[in-house]
């Protein structure tokens, strides 16, 4: 295959629904001193690519070329790059532009494969499973007996979160969009799964916890849930909102934080806590260890070839993917 052939990618033009992703020519370019080409063998689909692709995101530049989440091999280095070989397994999370057969990407962002991970997996868990890793021991730092709610359980971060969880020895309780998805979700680590479209979740959680109500609440649905998640929380429990799947929060009040019991909020986004190459490294190989010894395991539901990007994004928002989706160039 010429490299010509392997210069194309998904674009966005204007922002839209999934139609606006289009299967196309780019130009790859070579690397700078500081950064390497590599070609892409998995692509992670995150929910956050449809937040730039519909334009809910400001987008960095125009024409967009969506996706953070991608693993690959090395295919040419810079001049300045000491750590890196032609060759080498490498994955990463940003910066944008992951919707590619190949990409020029800075060598500090990249981390090494280690043999053992798979490219489908380290592009379903570089974004999510970094998010679970800083969730749980950054944002707020779970401990063994903690009450834990996470919505979406069933979903590419909900399915990691369960596991990891399980792990810390902590009580979590997870809601799911099915009955199948429920199922799913139990497999992978939760204590309690409710359906969320069939019950009502804070007056299950009430149930559940016996009126206790969480230490902390990961919610990344947002609109439709953030209501009920502060009425889940105990007296100053942590409200972590780190995502909108159902659309954005536009009503809350500092005051909502009094009523609900002196409660603590934060809108955490994993870029911020992945920032420094040093911190990046240590959030990376934690998650490595973790799926190396099995405690936590990767599970790419769909996978499909990367110019049918949009049928992916169709999927994802209609609520029918479970665990990650990965596309294939
Ligand atoms: N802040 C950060 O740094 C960060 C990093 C990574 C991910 N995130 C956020 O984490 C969330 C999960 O990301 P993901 O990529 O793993 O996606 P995902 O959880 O696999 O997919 C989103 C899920 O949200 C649920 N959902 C509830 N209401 C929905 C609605 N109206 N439309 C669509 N979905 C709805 C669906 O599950 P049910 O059918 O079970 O309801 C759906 O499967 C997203 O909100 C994402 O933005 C944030």
């Amino acid at each position: 295959m010429t490299v010509e052939n392997t210069d194309m990618g998904i674009v966005v033009r204007a922002a839209g629904g999934p139609e606006a992703l289009e299967w196309t020519a780019v130009n790859t370019g070579s690397p700078g001193p500081a950064e390497v080409r590599i070609v892409q063998r998995a692509i992670g689909v995150n929910f956050i690519d449809t937040y730039f692709r519909s334009g809910l995101y400001p987008w960095p530049s125009t024409p967009l070329i969506p996706g953070a989440e991608a693993a690959g091999v090395v295919a040419e280095i810079g001049t300045e790059v000491a750590d890196l070989r032609v060759g080498d397994r490498v994955a990463y999370t940003m910066p944008l532009g992951a919707y590619r057969m190949q990409r020029v990407v800075p060598a500090e962002r990249l981390v090494k494969l280690p043999d053992a991970i798979a490219f489908d997996v380290a592009a379903s868990v570089m974004l999510k499973g970094l998010t679970a890793q800083f969730l749980l021991t950054s944002c707020f730092p779970v401990k063994a007996g903690d009450t834990v709610l996470v919505h979406a359980a069933a979903g590419g971060v909900g399915l990691l979160l369960g596991q990891w969880l399980k792990t810390l020895g902590a009580i979590s309780i997870g809601t799911a969009g099915s009955p199948e998805k429920v199922a799913i979700a139990k497999a992978n680590g939760y204590t309690h799964v409710i359906d969320y479209r069939t019950e009502d979740f804070a007056a299950r959680v009430k149930q559940i916890t016996g009126s206790a109500g969480c230490d902390v609440v990961y919610d990344s649905v947002g609109k439709d849930t953030w209501r009920g998640s502060l009425k889940c929380l105990k007296l100053r429990g942590s409200f972590v909102h780190f995502g909108q799947s159902s659309g954005m929060i536009a009503d809350f009040k500092f005051s909502d934080l009094a009523s609900g019991g002196s409660l603590f909020a934060t809108r955490p986004m994993l870029f911020d806590y992945i920032k420094s190459r040093a911190e990046l490294s240590s959030r990376a190989a934690d998650l490595f260890a973790r799926l190396a010894s099995g405690e936590v395991k990767a599970h790419v539901g769909q996978r499909a070839a990367l110019r049918d990007a949009a049928d992916a994004h169709r999927e994802l928002e209609g609520r029918r993917t479970i665990g990650a989706t990965v596309l294939l160039p």
